[in-house]
C-alpha cells in the first residue's frame, strides 16, 4: 500500500496517515490497559480509603516532553508529505478545472474541452481550479488529493499520475442538492496517446451544436432531455407548451418560445416554472451569446 500508488503523493500521504494511526492505536491499547488495571487494582473493596497524591515534577516532564515529541513527528511527516503539493514544477501541463452546478469540465491550452480528465502518465500537470458559481472542492482520492474550488478566488493543485487507468473525481464540499451527482474521471493514458486525443475532437461529427453547448454547460445535468424530472423542467416536448411560472408578482402562464428561452437562461430567477425551485440556476448572461442560444433553443425544439 505505501511502495507504490497512482500518483506522486500517494507515499506521503500514506505515510501520514499510517504514523497517526500508528501512534494513536498505540495510545487507544495502552490508555485501555491502563485504565482496566487500574479499575481492577485500585477497587473499593480492597482501597476502602482514597488517598489524595499531589505533584510528581519527573511525571509531569515526561507526560510533557512526549506528547510534544510526538505531535512534533505528526507535524513534521504532515509537513514534508504536504509541501511538495503547493510547489507546482516548472514544466506542468496547465489544464483549467471548472467547477459548477453540478459537474466538472476541463479546458486543456489548445482549448480542447473535455468532462472527463485526460493526462498523460508520468508528466505533472497543474490544475487551475475555478469555480463558475459556489464553492466545490476537487477530490481526487486514488492521487490523495482535495482543493478547495472557491469562487473569485483562483486556487491550484498538481499531481503526477504513476499508473495507468480511471479514477474517480468526486465533489467534496456541499455544494447543493445534486451536490453527490457531481462526478467525473481522470483517465491516465501513455503520453502519445494523450497528445493525439488532445488534437482531436471528441464532440461527435453529427452532434447538433446546440446539444454539445448544453453538455459543455452543463444544462443536462439538471434537465433531462428524456422527459425524466431532475431538478429543472425537463427540455423534452417543452418548446411551445403552455406552462405556469412563479414570478415576484404571482403565477401567470407563458408559452415556451425563443424568448422564453432566453430569458430563462439570463435570469433563471425571473419567471420559475411552477413547480421548480427558485435560486438553483445561475445567470448564462456572460456564458452564453445570442448565437449560443439560438442553437439551444433550434436542438429543443427538436425533442418531441
Ligand atoms: Cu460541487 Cu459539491
Amino acid at each position: 500500500m505505501m511502495s507504490s500508488g497512482a500518483s506522486n503523493f500517494v507515499h506521503g500521504v500514506d505515510l501520514t496517515f499510517f504514523i497517526i494511526l500508528g501512534i494513536s492505536v498505540f495510545f487507544l491499547v495502552t490508555i485501555t490497559a491502563a485504565m482496566i488495571y487500574f479499575v481492577i487494582r485500585y477497587r473499593r473493596k480492597k482501597n476502602p480509603k482514597a488517598s489524595q497524591i499531589e505533584g510528581n515534577n519527573t511525571l509531569e516532564i515526561i507526560w510533557t516532553v512526549i506528547p510534544t515529541i510526538l505531535v512534533l513527528i505528526m507535524f513534521y511527516y504532515g509537513w514534508i508529505g504536504y509541501r511538495p503539493m503547493r510547489r507546482v514544477p516548472a514544466d506542468a501541463i496547465p489544464v483549467k478545472a471548472y467547477g459548477q452546478m453540478w459537474s466538472w469540465s476541463f479546458e486543456y491550452s489548445n482549448g480542447k474541452k473535455s468532462a472527463e480528465l485526460v493526462v498523460p502518465l508520468n508528466k505533472p500537470v497543474k490544475l487551475d481550479l475555478i469555480s463558475k458559481d459556489v464553492n466545490h472542492s476537487l477530490y481526487i482520492p486514488a492521487f490523495r488529493i482535495k482543493e478547495d474550488v472557491i469562487p473569485g478566488r483562483n486556487n491550484y493543485m498538481w499531481f503526477k499520475a504513476l499508473q495507468e487507468g480511471e479514477y474517480d473525481i468526486f465533489c467534496s464540499e456541499y455544494c447543493g442538492e445534486r451536490h453527490s451527482y457531481m462526478l467525473s474521471k481522470v483517465r491516465v493514458i501513455p503520453e502519445a496517446e494523450y497528445l493525439a486525443w488532445l488534437e482531436k475532437s471528441d464532440i461527435p461529427a453529427n452532434e447538433p451544436p446546440g446539444l454539445t453547448l448544453m453538455k459543455q454547460n452543463a444544462c443536462v445535468t439538471c434537465h433531462s432531455l428524456d422527459g425524466s424530472k431532475i431538478v429543472g423542467p425537463s427540455f423534452k416536448g417543452i418548446y411551445g407548451e403552455k406552462v405556469t411560472v412563479t414570478t415576484d408578482s404571482g403565477e401567470k402562464e407563458v408559452t415556451v418560445d425563443d424568448e422564453y428561452i432566453r430569458r430563462s437562461i439570463y435570469e433563471p430567477g425571473a419567471e420559475v416554472v411552477k413547480g421548480f425551485n427558485k435560486g438553483l440556476m445561475i445567470s448564462y448572461k456572460d456564458k452564453l451569446k445570442d448565437e449560443d442560444i439560438k442553437s439551444i433553443t433550434d436542438y429543443i425544439k427538436t425533442l418531441k
